[in-house]
């Protein structure tokens, strides 16, 4: 269990966290002790890798923070204004270990769920790519969408670093989302239907759902933050529907309707489906490919982390697949690549790779 957190305080660092890397560090080291955050674990020694029992930990704390509940924390967290010294933090955090051990204990029990808006680069722009000058109505549907915020992707305004800018002026401004336009004349997109469905979906326009999703946002992650304070602000005017549902059970109910785009996309998901979800997942989207028309045309869209070669290491692609009355039109295209949190896009096919494949593990941003 030390070796995850220390593992996790490396990955940590390496993705723009030394307040959590510190911490982490300092966690692993009150495990190997037998300190209060090894009561806290007791039960998890043995818990996976992928399951994160260390940003479920940090998530939990960060939880108590956020909700007041941790004030001799909240004078050191960044995210709500404090000093973001992680070794002035320690002690206070050893603290709630011993004072607080059932509440984090119960907080063990939340996967690490983000819902990073940053990703709507990735998504938003590979649906410009796809739709042409003249974009029929969108139907917008999303699978693993957690809190729903990137169903309001239309709502958010895209700089890219050559700097032009596409959408409205919003709280949410992504810049640099793409390193250049993802095409050169991309017509308006008018997103008339919105709906999600996750395993645990999280309503963000309430207080404990908007606690919930900044719980598991890093603390010094100013601009991750910022964005997706800015989206929940957005997701106060535009309502979505999200459903309790599996991915591939809400997909088998989607058909494509006349006159309209219908859009099924998804980012960093697909890890957490079983073989069998999998393969019914890829069945519910050519079911819905071949009932396509020209007039009712379908695409599917993801940001999902996958090898470019066998045994390479993990890349945040960004594919694109549409179908109409022709049948498949394009063939899951890659269009571009993206860091794990979606910007800013390259678009263009991928570089080769050129690092040594990761370890899978609990490094994985989720
Ligand atoms: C890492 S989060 C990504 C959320 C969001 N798509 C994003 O990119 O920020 C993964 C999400 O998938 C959901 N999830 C996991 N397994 C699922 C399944 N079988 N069906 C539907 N949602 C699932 C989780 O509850 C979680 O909200």
């Amino acid at each position: 269990m030390a070796e995850m957190f220390q593992i996790q305080a490396s990955a940590c660092d390496a993705l723009g966290s030394r307040f959590y890397g510190v911490l982490l560090q300092r966690i692993a080291k009150d495990i190997l002790s037998d300190g209060p955050s090894a009561a806290v674990l007791a039960g998890h020694e043995d818990d996976p890798g992928p399951s994160a029992l260390a940003l479920r930990l940090m998530g939990a704390v960060h939880y108590l923070v956020l909700t007041g509940d941790a004030p001799d924390l909240a004078a050191h967290f960044p995210s709500v204004g404090g000093d973001g010294d992680p070794v002035r933090t320690w002690p206070a955090l050893r603290d709630l270990f011993r004072t607080a051990p059932l509440e984090l204990a119960a907080g063990l029990h939340h996967a690490p769920q983000t819902n990073e808006v940053g990703r709507a680069a990735a998504l938003f722009g590979a649906l410009l790519h796809i739709a042409g000058p003249d974009p029929l109505p969108v139907r917008l549907f999303e699978i693993g969408a957690s809190g729903g915020l990137n169903l309001r992707a239309d709502r958010f305004c895209y700089r890219s670093a050559d700097g032009h800018r596409y959408g409205p002026l919003s709280p949410v401004d992504l810049d640099p989302a793409w390193m250049t336009m993802p095409v050169s004349a991309p017509g308006p997109v008018h997103v008339v239907e919105r709906r999600g469905a996750d395993l645990a979906p999280i309503d963000p326009t309430t207080p404990d759902g908007a606690a919930r999703l900044t719980s598991f946002v890093w603390p010094d992650q100013a601009d991750r933050l910022r964005r997706l304070r800015g989206a929940m602000l957005v997701a106060g005017q535009y309502p979505v529907r999200l459903e309790t549902c599996t991915a591939a059970a809400f997909v088998d109910a989607i058909e494509p309707v006349d006159g309209h785009l219908t859009v099924l996309w998804h980012s960093v998901v697909l890890q957490y489906l079983d073989a069998a979800e999998k393969v019914r997942l890829a069945d519910g989207i050519n079911r819905i490919g071949s009932a396509a028309t020209d007039l009712a045309p379908f695409a599917h869209i993801s940001f999902e982390p996958r090898r470019l070669t066998a045994g390479g290491v993990r890349r945040y692609l960004v594919t694109a697949e549409t179908w109409s009355g022709h049948g498949k039109v394009a063939e899951h295209t890659i269009l571009g690549e993206a860091p794990a949190h979606g910007m800013p896009v390259t678009w263009g096919e991928p570089r080769p790779d050129r690092v040594r494949p990761a370890p899978d593990g609990p490094q994985w941003p989720a």
